[in-house]
């Protein structure tokens, strides 16, 4: 059966190879990005975010069956908890809506192994808080201390345990809609090219996520996951953050899980 999604990050990476597979397999996809998308929207912003709600609407009819927020950076900057807790956030809960006037409903974030790495709680805290000023200053404040690395994982870590405490309430899982995180380990786009082609960077990046199986993804390897998470198939899969990380996360905190 043909459904209608909506990614974003749709333009490049992870994002565009869940488009071109679900395109593939028949589906229909609007693609939102900051620029160049059928819908053209920048999440780090309130306009871009009601933007993307407004232009889903009248390409869809206010109907969507599954979104998949992809949109995201890795800068060591505030604006990086701006695009992928509170852009993904409004994502959701702004097409939430559309959602539930559609068929079999799933919703996605794509998270990360980073969650398994330290946070700022200042950052998570405030974000979950659903306070974007003050998770911005938390962050401007680990920069500026130097930390402007924790600022990525706490982003990640924050809308993955908003996805936690939403999955279960009564718009989600009352209103029949699985809502999940895919993490990923290292997978090769151009958000991390640049730090895979410098050595030192390499090495780091082989530490602090070491994928005994099969190495770095290509996005491809991951977008399987992204569509049966968000088909029809996924009934009683929710509130979760589904690895795909050749193994990091079972190297990294091994039994300290459950
Ligand atoms: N590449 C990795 O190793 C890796 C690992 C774990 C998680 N992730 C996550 O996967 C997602 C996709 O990353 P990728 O590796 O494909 O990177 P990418 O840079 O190839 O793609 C990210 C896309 O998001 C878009 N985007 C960025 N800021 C935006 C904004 N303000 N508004 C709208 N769109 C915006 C970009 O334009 C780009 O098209 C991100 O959320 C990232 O954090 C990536």
């Amino acid at each position: 059966m043909t459904r209608t999604y909506l990614v974003t990050g749709a333009a490049s990476g992870i994002g565009r190879a869940t488009a071109d597979l679900l395109r593939a397999q028949g589906h229909a996809v609007i693609g939102a990005d900051v620029k160049d998308g059928d819908i053209s929207a920048d999440l780090a912003t309130a306009e871009g975010r009601t933007e993307l709600v407004a232009r889903a609407r009248e390409l869809t009819g206010g109907r969507l069956d599954a979104v998949v927020s992809c949109a995201g950076i890795a800068h060591f900057d505030p604006l990086t908890i701006k695009v992928n807790h509170f852009g993904a956030v409004a994502t959701l809960e702004g097409l939430r809506p559309l959602l539930a006037a559609g068929t079999d409903p799933r919703a996605l974030v794509v998270g990360s192994i980073d969650v398994v790495h330290p946070t700022d709680p200042a950052i998570v805290d405030a974000a979950l808080a659903g306070d974007e000023e003050a998770a911005v200053a938390a962050s401007q404040a680990a920069v500026d201390r130097g930390e402007g690395h924790l600022v990525y994982a706490s982003s990640k870590a924050a809308v993955s345990r908003w996805i936690r405490r939403a999955a279960v309430t009564a718009d989600w899982a009352k209103a029949g809609i699985p809502l999940n995180a895919v993490g990923p380990g290292v997978v090769v786009t151009p958000m991390t090219q640049t730090l895979l082609d410098d050595p030192a960077m390499l090495e780091l990046v082989e530490r602090s996520v070491p994928m005994p199986l099969h190495g770095h993804a290509r996005p491809e390897q991951i977008a399987p996951l992204i569509a049966w998470l968000t088909s029809p198939d996924n009934t009683h899969v929710t509130g979760q953050v589904v690895f795909a990380d050749g193994g990091a996360d079972a190297v990294l905190r091994g039994d300290r899980t459950w």
